[in-house]
């Protein structure tokens, strides 16, 4: 990375915030101990530990022992979907309820319901229309089956759509099915408390608000049991068995509440910086915004294009001080067309998505639209010429 790279891939991961490093600190140098030790520094560790379970809940609206700390996002996803299904299967017997999803999920809910279908559960898919949204109506209908969980994400990693969440809990609440949702790209960028949005379970990832990477959390609404899938020691109220990652909680406690508290502010401004950089990319050639036309999350903004091939655009663009994602940098690595924008029937070459976070600024989104113009101009004048 060059000393004047520009960051724009904040949805991929966000710089550790201040407060967050502060908490961990201690936990990463002089104080430590097993939370589940019965001996001083074991005890201290428990107290820190409960202390950012308390934080945790008291920013999301909810009871300190609805909180349960996960490895990551990933792994908060696979506990509410593959956990929700496997606890049904067991108690009701093989298959008597499926499972409902949408067709835009970030890997970690596709992934999962993927292994719920391999072990038998039937999984109905929600398409979206163009803007990415899902529409309801397909949603009441799968509701008139047994269902053991519906995974509807709040806001999407690729194109920023923002779902109805809250409409969508709202009648799985009427039927009795548990809803669970993904947010770990919505914390700090939109409000999210589960006083609000009648969801049973919600994932979260400290790395997408300023907390540290391998630190997540789900949300388990009091009374909605979960198989674990992770067994030993019965941490985490038997959900989630490990050696609890006190530095990763504390530091997880630490940034969610500042996210929480600036999320407001925060949107505003980085709504402000979207549509600069908008208006920029709509005054180059052939560059299309991909996933407006409705609701959104405010940091992020894909655009399609044709002509360049994905990899030597990423390439270059890295080469020219410019760090930004081709579709989800966490779960695509290589160049195939990502389920999203073939489940919202995109078709162009190359998707590049940017993503704004607390350290951008206006000179960097100016930065950026230049670097981005210049690459895409020489690639295509070297395509042209080469043709
Ligand atoms: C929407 C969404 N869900 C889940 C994840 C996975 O989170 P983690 O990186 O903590 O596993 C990501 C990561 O990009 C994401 O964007």
């Amino acid at each position: 990375m060059t000393d004047t790279m520009i960051y724009l891939d904040h949805a991929a991961t966000t710089p550790l915030r201040p407060e967050a490093r502060a908490a961990m600190e201690p936990w990463l140098g002089t104080r430590f101990g097993n939370a589940a030790s019965s001996h001083a520094p074991g005890r201290a560790a428990r107290a820190a530990l409960e202390d950012a379970r308390e934080r945790v809940a008291g920013a999301l609206g909810a009871e300190r022992m609805e909180i349960v700390f996960t490895g990551s996002g990933t792994e908060a996803d696979n506990l509410a979907v593959l956990g929700r299904w496997r606890h049904l299967q067991r108690r009701a017997g093989p298959a008597t309820a499926g499972l409902v999803t949408s067709a835009v999920e970030h890997s970690a809910v596709r992934e999962a319901a993927a292994q719920a279908a391999r072990e038998g559960a039937e999984v109905t898919v929600l398409a979206v229309d163009e803007a990415g949204v899902v529409g309801l109506d397909a949603l009441e209908e799968a509701l008139e089956l047994p269902q053991a969980v519906v995974s509807i994400m709040w806001g999407n990693n690729e194109v920023g759509t923002l779902q109805p969440v809250a409409r969508a809990a709202a009648l799985c609440r009427d039927r009795g099915v548990v809803f669970h949702t993904d947010a770990v790209q919505a914390l700090g960028h939109v409000p999210v408390s589960v006083s609000e949005v009648a969801c049973d379970l919600l994932a979260l990832s400290a790395h997408k608000f300023g907390g540290p990477q391998g630190a997540g959390v789900l949300f388990v609404r009091r009374g909605v049991e979960l198989e674990p899938l992770v067994r030993g020691g019965g941490q985490e109220g038997g959900l989630r068995s490990g050696t609890a990652n006190v530095a990763g909680a504390v530091g997880l406690a630490a940034a969610l509440e500042r996210a929480v508290a600036e999320a407001e502010a925060e949107a505003v401004r980085l709504a402000a910086l979207r549509d600069r950089l908008q208006e920029g990319l709509d005054r180059l050639d052939g560059v299309q915004g991909l996933g407006g036309g409705g609701p959104r999350l405010p940091h992020i903004l894909t655009v399609g294009l044709d002509g360049v091939e994905a990899d030597v655009l990423l390439a270059s663009l890295d080469l020219a001080g410019l760090a930004v994602s081709s579709g989800a940098a966490c779960q695509s690595g290589g160049s195939a067309p990502s389920a999203v924008m073939v489940a919202m029937g995109i078709r162009h070459d190359v998707a590049v998505r940017f993503s704004l976070g607390r350290t951008s600024t206006e000179a960097e989104v100016d930065g950026a639209l230049a670097r981005f113009s210049q690459v895409v101009e020489r690639l295509r004048a070297a395509g042209a010429a080469g043709r």
